[in-house]
């Protein structure tokens, strides 16, 4: 009950900065491959022509494969057991996907990756290969990097 309230509520969140994060995205996507120079400096993740991304966001991609979340959270990202990654990443912020990988919510179901070091080294781009799969902006699927 208290977790059907939560949720509610996060995707009212998800409605409202789906306004604020369209705003955002046409700010900083003009040059094609997203190599823009972002208001924070660094752009999350590159790509060019939906699948052909920077090393990092390749990681990160090498890394939701080796560590099969699709197991739950599907192979497009978009939830069975677990969440849909497409959606959580609209609102997630990096601190909190961070601690979620690292800690998980065993209660809930999703496992603890502190003890891989796949994920301790690679969680940057991981997050910036889920960002780019909610943003619309990497297809699901398979991953070459970019040249
Ligand atoms: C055994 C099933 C399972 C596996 C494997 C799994 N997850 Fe999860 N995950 C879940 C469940 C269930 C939740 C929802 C937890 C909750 O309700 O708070 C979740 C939540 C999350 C969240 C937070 C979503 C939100 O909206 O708060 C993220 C991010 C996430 N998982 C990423 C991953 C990544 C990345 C992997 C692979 C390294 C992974 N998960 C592997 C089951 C899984």
């Amino acid at each position: 009950m208290n977790y059907n309230v939560q949720r509610v509520m996060k995707w009212s969140t998800v409605v409202l900065s789906l306004s604020i994060a369209a705003v955002c995205v046409s700010a900083s996507d003009a040059p094609a491959a997203g190599a823009s120079k972002a208001s924070a400096g660094d752009a999350l993740y590159q790509v060019q022509d939906g699948n052909k991304v920077d090393q990092k966001t390749l990681q990160g991609w090498k890394t939701w494969r080796a560590l099969a979340c699709e197991r739950c959270h599907g192979a497009a990202q978009e939830g069975m057991v677990g969440p849909s990654l497409v959606e959580s990443l609209k609102t997630l912020s990096k601190e909190d996907f961070h601690d979620i990988m690292m800690n998980g919510r065993p209660e809930k179901g999703m496992p603890p990756f502190n003890t891989s070091a796949m994920v301790n080294e690679n969680w940057e781009g991981l997050y910036a290969y889920l960002k780019g799969r909610s943003d619309g902006k990497i297809q699901p699927g398979r991953l070459s990097p970019m040249q």
